[in-house]
C-alpha cells in the first residue's frame, strides 16, 4: 500500500453554534494548521478519532491504487479533499497518496531542508533537552550550520517532495573497530516514523558500507526505542560505552556483525 500524506489545509470554528448547542469541552481540537500525518493505513498518533472515520476510507482507495474519485473530482487524481466530521469546528484535510519514499543521496540544495529535519526529529526524540544539553540541536540555524559541515556520507529519504529524515554513515570512528563501517545518525520525523523508512535508509547505507567486517552504531542509553529498532535489525550491544557533554551524557555501542544469514536482503 502507498503512503498516504494527511494535510491540514483549512480549520473552521462556528463559534455560534458551539454557544448555543455544545457542552463545554477542555481540548475539542488539538490539531494545527499545515500539521502533516503520513499513513500506510493506520490512525496515525495523534490524529483524532473524529477525524480517522472521515479520512480512513479515502486512505484506504487512494492508498491502495484508486484515482479520479468521483469521476475527475480533484486535478489530483490520486488526491481528495475532506474534511472531519466535527460539524461545528470541521478540519480540511488534503489526501494524497505519495510515491516513494526515495532513498538517495543528499545534493547541494537539500542541506537548510536536512538541518530543518534534524532540528526537529531531534527535538522530538529528546523532548525538553534542547535547553539542557551541549550537543542539542537547538535552532534551525545552528542544525543547517551543523548539516553544511557534516563528515561522511549522507542518504536522505524523500517523500512526496519533501525530505522527512536522513542517515550519515561512513568509516567506524573508533580504534578497536577498524574496517568497520558506522551509522554516524538516523533522524526521521516523528510524522514519518514506523512507516519502513528508517529500515530503507539503513539498508542504503548498508548497500555502501558493505562488505566489510560489520557496522557500528552509537546511541544514547536512554534511547530505547532506538535501540529497539537496532536490535530489531540485527544489532547488538558489544558492551562498550562511552559519556559525552562532559559525562552528562551516555551512549552504548552496537554492533552488527556481517555474516551468511543476513536479517534482510541487501
Ligand atoms: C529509530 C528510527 C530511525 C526508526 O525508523 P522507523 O522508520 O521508525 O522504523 P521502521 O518503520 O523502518 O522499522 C523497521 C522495523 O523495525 C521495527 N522497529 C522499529 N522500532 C522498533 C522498536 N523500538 N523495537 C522493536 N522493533 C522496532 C519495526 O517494527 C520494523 O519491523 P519490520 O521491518 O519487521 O516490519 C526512527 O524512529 C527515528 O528517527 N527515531 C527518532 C530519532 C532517533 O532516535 N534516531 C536514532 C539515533 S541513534
Amino acid at each position: 500500500m502507498k503512503i498516504c500524506r494527511l494535510s491540514v489545509m483549512r480549520m473552521a470554528n462556528y463559534t455560534d453554534l458551539s454557544a448555543q448547542l455544545e457542552n463545554p469541552m477542555p481540548h475539542p481540537c488539538d490539531l494545527e494548521l499545515g500539521q502533516v500525518f503520513y499513513t500506510r493505513g493506520r490512525q496515525p498518533s495523534g490524529l483524532c478519532d473524529s477525524a480517522w472515520a472521515t479520512l480512513s476510507p479515502f486512505v484506504m482507495a487512494l492508498g491502495n491504487g484508486a484515482t479520479g474519485l468521483y469521476d475527475g473530482w480533484m486535478k489530483d487524481p490520486a488526491s481528495a479533499m475532506v474534511s472531519c466530521n466535527d460539524g461545528f469546528r470541521p478540519v480540511s484535510f488534503l489526501v494524497e497518496a505519495l510515491d516513494g519514499p526515495a532513498i538517495r543521496p543528499i545534493q547541494p540544495e537539500d542541506i537548510d531542508q536536512t538541518g530543518d529535519v534534524y532540528c526537529a526529529a531531534w527535538q522530538e526524540a529528546y523532548p525538553g533537552m534542547a535547553g539542557e544539553s551541549d550537543s542539542a540541536a537547538s535552532s534551525p540555524e545552528r542544525c543547517r550550520k551543523i548539516a553544511r559541515e557534516w563528515p561522511g556520507e549522507v542518504f536522505v529519504a524523500e517523500l512526496g517532495g519533501k525530505i522527512v529524515g536522513f542517515c550519515r554513515y561512513g568509516p567506524s570512528r573508533d580504534e578497536d573497530r577498524k574496517g568497520f563501517g558506522e551509522i554516524y545518525a538516523i533522524y526521521l520525523l516523528k510524522c514519518a516514523q514506523g512507516l519502513g523508512i528508517g529500515k530503507r535508509l539503513l539498508d542504503a547505507a548498508f548497500r555502501e558500507l558493505l562488505p566489510g567486517p560489520g557496522v557500528t552504531v552509537w546511541v544514547r542509553k536512554e534511547n530505547r526505542p532506538a535501540i529497539g529498532f537496532y536490535e530489531h535489525c540485527g544489532f547488538r550491544a558489544d558492551g562498550a560505552e562511552k559519556t559525552f557533554c562532559l559525562g552528562k551524557e551516555a551512549a552504548v555501542r552496537m554492533v552488527w556483525h556481517s555474516r551468511e544469514d543476513l536479517p534482510w536482503p541487501i
